[in-house]
């Protein structure tokens, strides 16, 4: 079998050549040649700067075309080739490793993990008695060498034998302390890496200081611990998964390390004050079964999309002591363990354009057009941009490579321009010097910009949002009738809806009597509705159905949401100083249309909320979905039949609980009807409570 390389100090590995998914078809001698320089600069660049041209999966592919091409053509094969290669043959730093620094093999399916296990177990010649199940960490690995309890020297992995000095980043990485508990001399390994917030405070103190943005955080770990005299500070953090004593000490945790099992060393090290997966919401756990692991691994996978650090696997290891003895290592990798790779969570595409769309509340917003690219199972070809201050900051071109994140149900963003691949062709990204909508100018006081028309920018589409069905849900106002009301001057805003009169309704296209009366009827009837609707309906940035649901609930009454300030909005569930704030400005602009509201005589109270002086704090913990975090799907039925998404969430939040869209780990209870697909397989994998809509029906029947 043709070993294949592993770029994997930072995670990232090629694949074991059994069950990998597709490889770059190499056709001749020129285009290997052509494969292997590729693959070689990308590795090289990639241990470097931490900062490779290529994403893992077109490197993978790549490293599997040329191993497939090595195998059948074994006499063409070049000495630069990185397979068979740790860190792909690129070679950095002159510590040398007291145990060598090892990959890790890759599986890609259940299968593949079955099978590697089923042969350790044959090599063995007995079972594996437990196994040790924990996150695959996407940074970079790291020698941390503590003498005497104190941390004294830091190493990268480099080629596996000998990596680079990087003592100049102690003090930088959270979860490595300077003095562990006992004065113990050990050797911590583990991997370095950002979390998303780290992350994105070192691409601004890195394009504060005029640099380019980090493509990802796990080159922005790379690159900031290699970063000598570096003009501004990052933090990073640790995450150890081994530990190794160190000969010759006569300490006795020296001797402790070396008969603990893999799971009794990392109680240690996290005992001795180093930072492990244990307080994640993916910690290592120990399995004495294959299908125990299995499980593990989906749990894992599942919670992926809401860590907030990078994971691009789960490492499956056998834990004791002694089969890791008796199973040993190849040339590169420890036969007692094995990545299982997850499917890269960010891909490199092409950013061909930039749009600028003004959305219901004026903010005038940038999208990123791309080349389509399929991350996380499904195609992207629009992203976030955030801001004008955003693109700026991230030094982005039009036609720049860039990486793109996307994992579950997170909205797909650009992260970096990838600046190698730059040709010279790339444009700058023109921003906007006037409103795109109606040409207007631009508030730009703040990161987000805004039309100065604010709302009146755009009114159709904040009329339309205030009449859908969660809102007024006023029916028979479609986007083209709201757009002849605009254009015939009958309205600016969601209020003036109630100052229609007969004839004015009548003059609009195909209006008869009928259909007149219908409407008038319809707005009228919008008169009646809850607060919460009303408040919803008025499209506050930062709230949405269930946040108005909550504001209505909590303050009963228009008057009193006028009056609250930033503190008083705080006691709302779910809002924070920084919510509170844009809130109450939010409320403050939109007085005017309060105003009208009253004036026509749209309801202002919300049935059945006393407000916040008369709401005992003990009320809702009665509540049979008290302290629940509740999420429905599929179709429902029973006594739910017929009702909203919206309506399921409010009747969940009149029964004590919370609504929410998705399932977590934070999920108390699944509501799944027919036709439940992912949300319920979700929520099957993390163990949580799955009762049908009739189930459900009976435990709120009161509420109902
Ligand atoms: S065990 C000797 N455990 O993945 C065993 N490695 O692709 C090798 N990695 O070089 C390390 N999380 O940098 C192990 N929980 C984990 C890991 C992990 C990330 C990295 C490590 C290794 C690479 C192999």
């Amino acid at each position: 079998m043709t070993e294949t390389p592993n770029r994997s100090s930072g995670g990232r590995g090629a694949s074991s050549p059994q069950r990998g998914p597709a490889r770059t078809e190499i056709g001749d001698q020129a285009a290997y040649a052509a494969a292997v320089q590729t693959a070689v600069a990308a590795s090289a660049a990639y241990y470097g700067e931490g900062d490779s041209p290529l994403d893992d999966d077109v490197f993978d592919r790549l490293v599997r075309g040329i191993a497939a091409y090595e195998a059948a053509h074994p006499d063409e094969v070049l000495p630069d080739s990185p397979t068979g290669k740790v860190a792909g043959g690129a070679v950095i730093g002159d510590v040398p490793h007291t145990v060598p620094m090892l990959s890790l093999d890759n599986v890609f399916s259940a299968e593949g993990l079955e099978s590697w296990a089923a042969g350790l177990v044959r090599r063995l010649g007995r079972e594996v008695g437990t196994w040790s199940v924990e996150p695959k960490l996407d940074g970079l690995a790291i020698s941390a060498r503590y003498r005497g309890g104190r941390l004294v020297q830091l190493v990268t992995r480099g080629d596996g034998t000998a990596g680079e000095d990087v003592s100049h980043g102690i003090g930088m990485v959270l979860g490595l302390p300077a003095r562990l508990a006992e004065p113990v001399t050990v050797e911590l390994r583990g991997e370095v890496l950002m979390t998303r917030a780290q992350f994105e405070a070192a691409n601004t103190a890195r394009t504060g200081a005029g640099g380019t943005a980090f493509a990802n955080p796990r080159s922005a770990a790379a690159g900031s611990l290699r970063a000598k005299d570096r003009p501004y500070q990052v933090e990073m953090t640790f995450f150890a998964y081994g530990a190794l004593p160190v000969d010759g000490t006569g300490d006795a945790a020296a001797a402790r390390l070396r008969e603990l099992p893999h799971s009794g060393i990392m109680e240690l090290v996290a005992g001795l004050g180093a930072n492990t997966t244990a307080a994640t919401p993916v910690p290592a756990i120990t399995a004495t079964t294959i299908e125990q692991v299995r499980k593990r691994v989906e749990e894992i996978a599942a919670l992926r999309a809401e860590l907030d650090f990078g994971i691009d696997g789960i490492v499956v290891k056998a834990d004791a002591a002694a089969d890791q003895a008796d199973a040993g290592i190849s040339s590169r990798a420890p036969r007692w363990a094995i990545a299982y790779k997850l499917p890269a969570v960010e891909k490199i595409t092409r950013l061909l354009d930039v749009e600028w769309n003004v959305g219901r509340t004026g903010v005038i917003a940038p999208r990123a057009v791309l080349e389509p690219v399929e991350v996380d199972g499904s195609t992207v070809t629009y992203a976030t941009l955030h801001n004008a201050a955003d693109i700026e900051r991230r030094g982005l071109m039009l036609g720049d490579h860039v990486t793109v994140y996307k994992a579950g149900d997170v909205i797909p963003r650009v992260e970096a321009p990838v600046v190698h691949l730059r040709t010279g062709g790339e444009r700058p990204i023109e921003v906007p010097s006037a409103c795109p909508r109606c040409g207007d100018e631009i508030d730009a006081s703040q990161q987000r910009w805004r039309c100065v028309r604010g709302r009146a920018c755009h009114a159709v589409a904040s009329v339309r949002y205030a009449v859908g069905r969660d809102q007024l849900d006023i029916e028979g106002l479609g986007e083209n009738r709201i757009d002849q009301l605009v254009d015939a001057g009958l309205i600016t805003d969601f209020a003036d809806l109630f100052t229609l009169t007969h004839d004015q309704v009548i003059e609009l296209e195909r209006m008869g009597e009928t259909s007149t009366a219908a409407l008038l009827a319809a707005i009228e009837g919008a008169k009646a509705k809850p607060l919460n609707k009303v408040f919803c309906a008025l499209g506050v940035r930062g709230t949405g159905r269930s946040m108005s649901r909550r504001i209505a609930r909590h303050f009963a009454t228009m008057d009193a949401i006028r009056t609250a300030d930033a503190e008083a909005l705080q006691e709302v569930e779910g809002v924070g100083p920084e919510r509170a704030t844009i809130l109450v400005a939010e409320i403050a602009e939109l007085a005017p249309l309060i105003g009208k509201l009253v004036a026509a005589g749209v309801t202002m109270t919300e049935p059945g909320a006393a407000g916040p002086a008369e709401t005992p704090e003990s009320d809702a913990s009665d509540l049979p979905l008290a302290g629940l975090s509740v999420v429905a799907t599929g179709s429902m039925s029973g006594p739910l039949d017929g009702l909203s998404r919206n309506q399921v969430n409010e009747l969940i939040e009149r029964a004590g609980g919370k609504a929410s869209s998705s399932v977590s780990a934070r999920t108390s209870l699944l509501v799944a009807g027919e036709k439940a697909g992912s949300k319920k397989a979700k929520a099957e994998k993390l163990g949580i409570e799955i009762i049908t809509p009739e189930e459900f029906g009976t435990r709120v029947a009161g509420f109902l």
